[in-house]
């Protein structure tokens, strides 16, 4: 049984009714908050949820009774459904052409993603299957990645370019993006978090990855203010920046070139770092986040240092750094299992206090997965992350993942109502399908 989508745009009052266990996460961040055990999670039973004009204006028992007559209502009898906030994935890579299965067969048989890519596998034969497509085309694939995103319970997708690889082409994608969500089935996706990542690997028109950054940093107006016009359009949130730094990748001082000439624009950014050496990435994000916050009263633009991704090879104390500066670290297990690299390591990561979001990196290659519920439990039997530092890692941290934590990530009076209702009774029962087939209603 495919989940029911409950759009507030279309529909005004919604209610659902008696749940047995509603995962509010009000408070996550408390500091009492013990993130082994489920205190945090701020567990409701028998509880309702009133959902009025987009905002959630009740939680608790018998609202029907308090509140009277409430007129044309949706009500849902959610007495067989554990609700969560609506999902969050932070880091994905949803828009792309053409196929790269043949690289999961070369991997079973011992190539690695490092050696694929050597190859001219990896992401290049991407680059080269979405620069054959149209705008519109992409955008139409695009579309399908994010309902499938959706369904599963995913209301807000971080959707990152990166496969154009030259201004143009990246370009190509980021107006593919919001070509799809102002259409008429935008109400049909997952609320947008666009990032640009031109820097994701060399590009074919450019000798040297110096000459490729200097023409990115050199459009760079141009895609920021490509940001800031769908932003008033109302068809997504602000426009961050990222790049893949690593060894054959980009280099420590390219990507402070890179990051740093993005924030001066105002954008947020993240890293792709410390996936299969220490990169260096944690600690340039510390660097420019140290200096945003020495420059803080002088800048006109406020873009933020948001997210380290991957850190498989990040140490505590590379994390405890960030973690003071309010910098959030995302894992990616997904990729972890089908790329055969190591896992990353719950204890280090609690340990450091850093904040951790969980997020797919669904991508034709090292990634091809679109599927939180399964990067969900990969970050439980694998990182070991307790289930309250997985539901909070596809919630709240999530949000914060995208600086959209005041809006999105939690079940709270007078927050944006988003939730996911499963088949279960208690909270372990997130896991009772591990690919999300126990998903009934969405409200996005
Ligand atoms: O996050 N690490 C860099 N980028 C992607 C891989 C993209 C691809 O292989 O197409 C990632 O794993
Ligand atoms: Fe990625």
């Amino acid at each position: 049984m495919a989940a029911k989508i409950w759009s507030t745009k279309k529909n005004k009052k919604i209610i659902f009714r008696n749940s047995p266990c509603v995962v509010t996460l009000k408070g996550w961040d408390s500091a009492e908050n013990d993130s082994l055990s489920q205190k945090g999670l701020s567990v409701l039973k028998n509880c309702d949820i009133l959902i009025s004009d987009g905002v959630f204006i009740d939680i608790g028992e018998n609202l029907l009774d308090t509140h009277g007559n409430l007129g044309d209502i949706e009500i849902i009898d959610a007495s067989k459904y554990v609700i969560v906030p609506g999902m969050i994935d932070c880091h994905n890579h949803p828009i792309f052409a053409g196929s790269r299965a043949n690289e999961t067969v070369l991997k079973s048989q011992g190539m690695t993603y490092e050696d694929i890519s050597a190859k001219g596998g990896g992401i290049v034969s991407t680059m080269k299957a979405t620069r054959k497509v149209t705008g519109h085309e992409l955008s139409e694939l695009y579309k399908l990645n994010a309902k499938d995103s959706l369904a599963r319970g995913v209301v807000l997708l971080e959707a990152k370019t990166g496969y154009g690889l030259n201004p143009l082409q990246e370009r190509k994608m980021l107006e593919a993006l919001y070509e799809a969500h102002s259409g008429k089935d935008a109400m049909d996706l997952p609320h947008l978090c666009p990032t640009y990542l031109g820097p994701h690997a060399a590009s074919p028109e450019y000798r040297g990855l110096d000459n490729y950054i200097q023409a990115l940093v050199e459009d760079l107006p141009n895609i920021a203010a490509l940001g800031e016009e769908a932003v008033k359009k109302g068809i997504a949130f602000p426009l961050a920046a990222d790049i893949f730094l690593e060894r054959n990748y980009f280099t420590k001082e390219q990507s402070e070139r890179w990051l740093g000439a993005a924030l001066q624009h105002g954008l947020d950014v993240h890293i792709h770092a410390d996936e299969f050496s220490r990169s260096g990435g944690a600690e340039l994000a510390a660097e420019l986040a140290r200096r945003l916050e020495q420059t803080a009263s002088k800048r006109r633009k406020k873009g933020r240092v948001l997210t380290v991704d991957h850190c498989q090879y990040a140490t505590e104390s590379d994390l405890g750094r960030l973690a003071v500066l309010g910098v959030g670290a995302v894992a990616l297990p997904t990729t972890s299992f089908f790329s055969k690299i190591p896992y990353v390591d719950a204890k280090r990561w609690r340990a450091s206090g850093i904040k951790v979001a969980i997020g797919t990196d669904f991508n034709p290659g090292s990634s091809p997965m679109n599927n939180i519920w399964f990067s969900s439990y990969l970050a439980l039997s694998q990182c070991g992350f307790s289930l309250a530092e997985v539901i909070a890692g596809v919630t709240i941290n999530a949000a914060f993942a995208l600086g959209l934590e005041k809006t999105y990530g939690s079940i709270e009076i007078g927050k944006k109502a988003s939730l996911v209702a499963f088949d279960g009774a208690s909270v372990e029962d997130y896991f009772s399908s591990l690919l999300g087939d126990h998903v009934r209603h969405v409200v996005v």
